[in-house]
């Protein structure tokens, strides 16, 4: 871990010549009225229950480093793919030594002890008990339950800074989020669960319509089945429950992918004790599906599987923040990362919170890795049925910063139709994050569709200014999987994001982030634009599909082909 020495030095220093408590003036920083919803206050927290609690320090120039992001990431750029150092990055992100010293004397005159957790030392970490948390913030941290699932964590309603320090500090976090975490994903769902799918080897592509086998995708997508003699490309797959069976893997890869050496392994990078066995419900849905389809497309690329656990701070936005920590304090870290799991709405945090995270994606493709997240599922599918509403966008799936995936179904349905946009496939606007330029002329041309349809969907019940979602889309149905040493078929943006990520890392550039390329004329040409679909699987909370970009199916699915002439994949 590269971590700012700088800091610890200046907060010893500090340290040493602490001053008795000195009173200062407190703003209440965030607040609520109610705790989250399905959440009920049980009790005052243990006085002594130790709390682990992030601080995030205004970064100097986020703005400057979106400007550089944009610089290497635009192909019309003459900086084009020459992406940033981790050091040319911490310039953007590291706090002002104003803003540091203002922190960290505040901290220890109130003898709290903070290490830096990021290699820009803009994230504090501190430890410490409920008793002093509540003096430190003017907080009153409780004991909330959530209604159903009965899992408790540990809140505050309002907490304070003191008043020369809200310029310096964006957030305490976890204090007043109420996030469900990763609750009903990996919201993938077995279309079939138990019904054996059948699969035979050398599919022919009429047999695809129903069963979407490696071998259809490649012959749909024109995905090589041999690895490029050269390789300089990765493929991370983030897991955030860290179930997956080898033996399904092999069994997987000895069905669909005879030519290959079916033990073929991928590396295990762990975090927040994410080495230890656990069980949730479907569990082992999402890690096995990821793991079979990106060693069984992305034909000799490096895997390395990225296993959170649950021993972050008490709230999943933990184990994404500290993935990507983990990731841009990683040289090795892999050129594409792909993330089937995601939280339903990002209003399920305060704005500077996604914001920061967002911003994290940010310097990793600022690094040069490619994220891309599924656009999220909805509606009700496979028997099982899900929250949705595409006028709340999904998070991290709206961040501008990442590639967000949606799903499309339907082969050979009917002549000239090849893909149709999948009911449940989550797409939208968001209230958060304006729209990016890289969209905007796709997304206007999008609007004026919706605005020539008249009232459905209601064009007033979404954003008209915000991010538009997914920007690609991949098949997501019929996907055979083994599960516990049987086939079954599954569906969901689970499938399409690991499939668009397997074909970007199949090809030889490391490209970082894809949005700019993937909107550009060049990228346009690349993807089969999908036409037909819409996601109100959820009943009318949602959209058409168009000719275009549209917030169904993002610009399309990809093309190897095309794509390999484009940016040389
Ligand atoms: C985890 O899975 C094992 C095997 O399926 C089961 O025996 C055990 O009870 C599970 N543990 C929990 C905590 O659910
Ligand atoms: C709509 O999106 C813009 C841009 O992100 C944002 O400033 C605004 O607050 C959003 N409106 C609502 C009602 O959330
Ligand atoms: C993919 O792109 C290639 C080259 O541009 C083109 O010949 C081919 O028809 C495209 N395939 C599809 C399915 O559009």
């Amino acid at each position: 871990m590269i971590l700012s020495t700088s800091f610890f030095v200046s907060l010893l220093s500090v340290l040493a010549t602490a001053k008795p408590m000195v009173s200062r003036t407190m703003v209440v920083h965030e607040s609520r009225v109610a705790p989250g919803d399905n959440f009920v206050q049980s009790s005052a927290a243990p006085a002594e229950k130790e709390l682990t609690l992030r601080i995030a320090l205004k970064q100097n120039n986020i703005a400057g480093l979106e400007a550089e992001l944009y610089k290497v990431s635009d192909p019309a750029s003459k900086f084009y793919g020459q992406h940033l150092t981790l050091e040319e990055v911490v310039e953007f992100v590291k706090p002002t030594d104003e803003t540091s010293a203002a922190v960290s004397s505040w901290l220890s005159e109130n003898n709290v002890d903070a290490r830096p957790i990021t290699p820009a030392g803009d994230m504090l970490e501190i430890k410490l008990p409920v008793s002093q948390a509540n003096d430190l913030l003017s907080a009153k941290f409780s004991v909330f339950t959530h209604v159903t699932t009965r899992k408790t964590m540990i809140r505050t309603l309002e907490y304070s800074l003191p008043a020369e320090l809200t310029q310096f500090i964006e957030f305490v976090h976890p204090t007043t989020v109420f996030a469900t975490a990763l609750d009903p994903r990996p919201k993938l769902v077995a279309a079939s669960r138990g019904k054996r799918a059948a699969p035979v080897a050398n599919d022919l592509p009429g047999e695809c319509a129903s069963s979407m086998t490696p071998a259809c995708l490649r012959e749909l997508y024109g995905i090589p089945t041999t690895p490029a003699t050269q390789r300089s490309t990765t493929l991370g797959v983030a897991g955030f429950i860290d179930v997956r069976s080898h033996s399904s893997q092999q069994d997987f890869l000895t069905r669909f992918r005879p030519d290959i050496d079916p033990s073929a392994t991928f590396a295990l990078e762990t975090l927040n004790g994410g080495s230890n066995p656990q069980n949730r419900s479907q569990a082992g849905v999402e890690a096995d599906l990821d793991i079979q389809y990106t060693i069984g497309l992305a034909t000799g690329v490096p895997v390395t599987f990225i296993s959170a656990g649950d021993d972050n701070t008490d709230d999943d936005l933990g184990g994404f923040l500290d993935m990507a920590i983990l990731l841009i304090n990683d040289p090795n870290r892999p050129s594409v990362l792909t993330t089937s799991y995601g939280f339903q709405a990002e209003t399920d945090f305060p704005l500077s919170v996604a914001v920061n995270l967002c911003n994290t994606y940010m310097q990793l493709g600022a690094l040069g890795t490619s994220v891309l997240f599924a656009s999220g599922d909805g509606g009700v599918s496979g028997g099982q049925s899900r929250p949705c509403n595409n006028f709340v966008a999904a998070f991290p799936a709206s961040c501008p910063f990442v590639t967000s995936v949606g799903s499309t179904g339907g082969i050979n349905q009917s002549p000239g139709i090849s893909e149709i946009g999948s009911t449940f496939s989550s797409g939208g606007f968001s209230n958060y994050f304006p729209i990016p330029a890289y969209q905007a002329k796709d997304v206007a041309a999008y609007l004026a569709f919706i605005d020539s349809l008249g009232t459905i969907p209601e064009s007033g019940r979404f954003n008209r200014s915000g991010r538009g979602f997914p920007d690609v889309s991949a098949q997501g149905e019929n996907f055979p999987i083994v599960l516990n040493g049987e086939f079954v078929t599954v569906e969901g943006t689970s499938c399409s994001s690991p499939t668009f990520a397997s074909l970007v890392a199949a090809g030889k550039p490391i490209l970082g982030f894809l949005n700019p390329f993937l909107y550009s004329p060049a990228g346009h040409a690349a993807l089969n634009d999908v036409l037909f679909g819409d996601n109100l699987g959820c009943g009318t909370d949602g959209f058409f599909g168009h000719a275009g970009w549209d917030a169904v199916t993002g610009l399309g699915t990809p093309n190897y082909t095309a794509l390999r002439t484009t940016v040389g994949l």
